[in-house]
């Protein structure tokens, strides 16, 4: 099963699972985010359901039945905007989880939970899974943090689970959402707006993840049934603002800047370890050019030559 499987990534995934692993897949999705395009054409050979429903309410003891992992995807995913919806992001995120968690601890399915790279904060140095000071900067990495913490519970009552903190995923799909920093930059870039940099972010490092890399990580974890229990970073990289922004500037050299506020954007520099996944046998093959290249692609007719 995989929830949320109509958002960025879910999209993504459900057309590149791998079917060595995977032949059945249940889709659940409220479409809050009317995604509807997502569930057109999916590939052959595997067989799909979609339940439309939420996670607040669906009752996961008759969807479960026969589902081996679940993919829980589902989320309030826009951290800039969540300082707005603290209760909402709390419920759907945190409360929500809880109820996915319980159902598969009872129904003895495996849980991958994607938590972000963005509950480290502001770091001084290059932080990895060890990193005891963790400092969530926004009501969404609150949640995450506080998910994490709750399935630390569960995995000792017998759940079988992974926790992947996720770098900011850059990259196409066709459930893609805009409001992340790379996918933000191409998005305004390609169709002539200026790209709206948060005034202290320039030099700023933050961890990416290449959507690709993210569906190969819950892939490898199917196909390795690494429900261990344990904390992974996955990362592509990590990028500066101007790494991104001069790496948008290569399709759309006239790009204008526009420094802005935010009220988030006093999270300093970070640097992000995912050296204990790799050492699993993962590695990551996308790169920013290769992310940038396939939006600026799809949005090719639009972009002002002029
Ligand atoms: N995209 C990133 O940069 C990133 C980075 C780290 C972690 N993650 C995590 O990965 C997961 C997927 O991210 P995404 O970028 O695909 O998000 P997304 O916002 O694109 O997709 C989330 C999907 O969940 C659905 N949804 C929301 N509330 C729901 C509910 N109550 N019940 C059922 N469905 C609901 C939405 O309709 C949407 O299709 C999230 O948990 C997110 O926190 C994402």
């Amino acid at each position: 099963m995989v929830t949320g499987a109509l958002g960025h990534i879910g999209s993504h995934l459900i057309r590149n699972l791998d079917r060595s692993v995977v032949r059945d897949v249940v889709m659940l999705d409220n479409l809050e985010s009317q995604r509807f395009p997502s569930l057109y054409n999916l590939p052959k050979g595997f067989i799909f359901k979609f339940v439309k429903e939420d996670i607040l309410t669906a009752d996961f003891s008759k969807h479960l039945k026969g589902v081996d992992a679940l993919i829980h995807l589902a989320a309030i995913t826009d951290a800039e905007k969540s300082k707005q919806i603290p209760e909402l992001v709390e419920a759907v995120n945190y409360e929500g989880l809880k109820r996915v968690a319980g159902a598969c601890l009872k129904a003895k399915v495996c849980l991958f939970f994607p938590s972000t790279t963005s509950v480290y904060g502001s770091q001084s140095s290059v932080v990895d899974e060890t990193c005891k000071e963790l400092k969530p900067q926004s009501p969404y990495a609150e949640t995450k943090l506080n998910s994490e913490k709750y399935l630390q519970g569960l995995k000792k009552k017998g759940l079988k689970l992974v926790i992947c903190r996720f770098g900011t995923i850059f990259g196409h799909s066709v459930g893609m959402r805009y409001d992340t920093a790379v996918n933000k930059f191409t998005w305004q870039a390609s169709t002539g707006q200026p790209i709206t940099v948060w005034k202290t972010a320039w030099n700023q490092k933050r961890p990416y993840l290449y959507l690709g890399d993210a569906v190969k990580a819950i892939n490898f974890i199917l196909k390795k049934d690494l429900f261990d229990g344990q904390i992974y970073n996955v990362v592509t990289k990590n990028f500066t603002v101007e790494n991104v922004v001069k790496t948008i500037q290569k399709f759309v050299p006239k790009l204008v800047m526009d420094y802005v506020d935010s009220a988030i954007m006093n999270q300093l520099s970070y640097e992000v370890d995912d050296s204990k996944f790799r050492r699993l046998g993962f590695k990551p093959t996308g790169n920013l050019k290769q992310g940038i290249a396939e939006k600026i692609t799809s949005l090719a007719m639009i972009i002002n030559k002029d």
